[in-house]
């Protein structure tokens, strides 16, 4: 009886009928006894085809592979967004001689159906709950239809605005950037998805910012700028992490043992798998570091590369290479290992088909409509408001609403925008038209394309701005100019919408601007014509309605800038946390300066205004000193000194004043978003560890020097309002 039961039980674990773990939330995964010794057993049944099976990653092909995936040669599919497809490749992978699930992977990068703003206007919310409940929400509806992995969070830091990948990312900044991945992981884990922190590492560096393109960086940089947000989002639990298309330094982050095998399952203890990006391994031919794709894979298995995304090398050359010698077979089974210890840990083995029914109804549905105009409330950053324009009086009685944005579902959602359908977005004519009801009239026009050079509706929009009131001019980029492979040269805002511009201005009626993009445009020429202006990102969905809420003031403004705007391209990349130089610009003609440009962003990274003002005072240190294992604490009153209630960003800024590397003039270390009733004033207080102000040298190492720190406090990264205290070695 007893050995019977034992049978049953073993029988149960090698059949994969054992209960997952639970999956923790915010921790970094860990290994369980029980899944490692049902590895080991799995291992010991798999031929070397088997093995290398799971490595194999396929782009959905029209018919489904299922009889690959009965002989167990494909271990993952991606793009498979349909609940019956589903179910087959799973019923399919259960007939396998194994039984080991296909792991079935997308790219849900803000929302599945319901697209919430792209991830980087949602970093302009300068609140990681939020992005947490999106990303939440996303993975449920993705969930639903048997998704089982997302090729996200995105956390590349991105410092210059040609790139069209910025969209992706939480922007410029490194402790900004650290705080989004980890909320996107919780969130994404809690939805049901596995996540994948990527590209790894340092693609958001892309020389002249052309995407794959080369990049080079000290590892110093490396460390202190571009690692930070893949540590946050392992520290909180992702299970995956993606190599990047580009080199560092000359070796394709796809062949990068140092930063792959090292830095990630080294140093970082790291147990979940690698997984390439879409055939960066086979690119490493074109790369030049591998004369064909044999090399290739060998290259990429040995760096630490354990899933060949559709590069079709693994599965071709990999079984061969083993068997000759030239990969460890040991290598192999770590590559298998960590896969199978995903499946297992996200319980693969014994979830059931999707149901097509349940998964229908868990799409955008009203709770998730709801939420997505919360969250691009939050987002949209109010640049400029002169005379207090906004928000529209309730006496205005004509609006006119203006330009190729105004009323484009397509574009609002943004790119990646998975299974989002442009024709399901409240646009922003239609949420105007809702809001404003039957008291204001309001005419459309949209003028001109986003490109091209068509001026024939001019004349409609200038007829428009002329019978109204106000006028709304809605401009920007098409979803399709960021992104992927969307680099742009130029930052100015496409076509003939500046001259659209012109032409509405030019019939004096008061006009306001909503800019639509996915990357900092050169806002210059518009806030120059125009006396308010608003960056709204891509806002998804719900973004219509989050701009009506916030135009008619049933929504005060407190989206930040989570990059800097710049004045022309030729500043880029553009970033706040700059070294210093040994010539710091001055009117000296041999300062650090372009003779034909300032410095400076046209609006600084952290800065956003509010239909109230608030105002800082009282900045305290808790102590002058603190050894370089301590802490101190920073306080500020932050009063609301307007006559609403509003929403501000405190921010918190260190510089290390002399070191043995320069230091950059400021880098965030704190910020919280506060609501405030008019006329409070509340004390808001930061802890910043001694441990937290290091950085690294050459070689890699993080040193935290003793000497003297300033600290600026402030609603942007300009702000003025400093105090300061020494580290001291003891
Ligand atoms: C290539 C992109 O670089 C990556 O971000 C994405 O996840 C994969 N394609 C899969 O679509």
């Amino acid at each position: 009886m007893k050995s019977k039961l034992a049978a049953l039980v073993c029988a149960a674990l090698v059949c994969g009928l054992a209960t997952a773990p639970a999956p923790v939330h915010g921790a970094p995964l860990s290994l369980d006894p029980a899944v490692e010794k049902r590895i080991d057993a799995l291992l010991l049944k798999m031929t070397l085809d088997e093995k290398v099976g799971q490595l194999h990653q396929l782009a959905k092909p029209d018919p489904l592979p299922l009889d690959l995936v009965r002989q167990g040669r494909i271990g993952s599919l991606l793009n498979v967004t349909d609940a019956v497809e589903a179910g087959a490749v799973l019923e399919a992978a259960r007939k396998s001689r194994l039984g080991i699930p296909v792991i079935l992977g997308y790219d849900v990068i803000h929302g599945y159906r319901t697209a919430f703003p792209i991830p980087l206007g949602e970093a302009a919310s300068f609140d990681p709950a939020l992005a947490e409940r999106s990303s939440e929400i996303a993975a449920r509806e993705a969930a639903a239809v048997g998704i089982h992995w997302t090729f996200a969070p995105m956390v590349d830091i991105a410092r210059d605005a040609r790139w069209g990948r910025v969209m992706e990312g939480a922007g410029e900044d490194p402790f900004l950037g650290a705080a989004f991945a980890a909320a996107r992981v919780r969130g994404f884990r809690k939805g049901g998805l596995a996540a994948c922190a990527k590209h790894y590492v340092a693609y958001g560096a892309a020389e002249g910012g052309r995407d794959y393109n080369a990049v080079d960086m000290s590892e110093a940089t490396l460390r202190d700028v571009y690692l930070p947000p893949f540590k946050a989002a392992l520290d909180a639990g992702a299970e995956t992490f993606m190599s990047a298309f580009n080199t560092i330094g000359g070796v394709p982050a796809t062949a990068n043992r140092h930063t792959l095998t090292e830095i990630l399952k080294g140093e970082w203890a790291f147990k979940g798998f690698v997984v390439s990006d879409w055939n960066s391994v086979g690119e490493l031919v074109p790369h030049g570091v591998a004369a064909d794709l044999a090399e290739a894979t060998k290259k990429a298995i040995l760096a630490g590369v354990d899933m060949d995304m559709e590069g079709k090398a693994y599965s071709a050359h990999l079984a061969k290479l083993v068997k000759d010698g030239v990969v460890p077979a040991k290598t192999l089974d770590d590559a298998v290992r960590r896969v199978l210890r995903i499946k297992m840990q996200l319980g693969l083995f014994e979830k059931p088909a999707p149901d097509p029914k349940a998964a229908a109804a868990a799409m955008l549905t009203p709770e998730h409509r709801q939420a997505a105009r919360e969250v691009a409330r939050e987002s949209i950053v109010l640049l400029k408001n002169d005379q207090n324009l906004l928000p529209a009086p309730s006496s205005i009685e004509s609006l006119a609403v203006i330009g190729p944005l105004a009323d484009s579902g397509e574009d609002q959602i943004g790119f990646w925008s998975a299974q989002g359908k442009g024709s399901e977005a409240t646009t922003v004519l239609a949420a105007i038209r809702a809001r404003a009801g039957a008291r204001v009239q309001v005419t459309y026009a949209k003028g001109c394309d986003v490109k091209g050079t068509d001026k024939s509706g001019f004349a409609e929009a200038v007829a428009a701005a002329q019978g109204a009131d106000g006028t709304l001019v809605v401009l920007g980029e098409s979803q399709d100019m960021s992104g992927e492979a969307a680099s742009r040269a130029s930052l100015d805002l496409p076509g003939v919408q500046l001259q659209l511009l012109d032409a509405v201005v030019a019939t004096g009626k008061p006009v306001g601007v909503v800019v639509m993009s996915g990357r900092p445009l050169v806002l210059g020429p518009v806030a120059a014509r125009v006396p308010v202006l608003l960056q709204a990102f891509f806002p998804g969905t719900e973004g219509g309605p989050a701009l009506a809420d916030v135009l008619f003031g049933d929504v005060n403004p407190s989206g930040r800038l989570p990059v800097s705007l710049p004045r022309s391209v030729g500043q880029v990349p553009l970033y706040y946390s700059q070294r210093p130089t040994g010539r710091p610009a001055s009117a000296e003609k041999w300062s650090s300066k372009y003779i034909d440009e300032r410095n400076d962003a046209l609006y600084p990274f952290g800065f956003g205004l509010s239909y109230t003002t608030f105002a800082y005072s009282g900045l305290e240190v808790s102590a002058p000193t603190m050894p370089v294992s301590g802490s101190v604490e920073v306080r500020v009153k932050v009063k609301n000194t307007g006559s609403r209630e509003g929403k501000d960003v405190v921010q918190l800024y260190v510089r290390d004043l002399v070191a043995s590397r320069s230091r950059p003039l400021r880098e965030l270390k704190g910020f919280r978003k506060i609501a405030l009733a008019a006329g409070e004033e509340q004390t808001v207080a930061f802890t910043l560890k001694a441990q937290d102000l290091g950085f690294h040298d050459d070689a890699g190492k993080y040193l935290v020097e003793p000497g003297a720190f300033q600290v600026f406090v402030g609603g942007s990264s300009t702000a003025d309002l400093k105090g300061g205290f020494e580290v001291t070695s003891r």
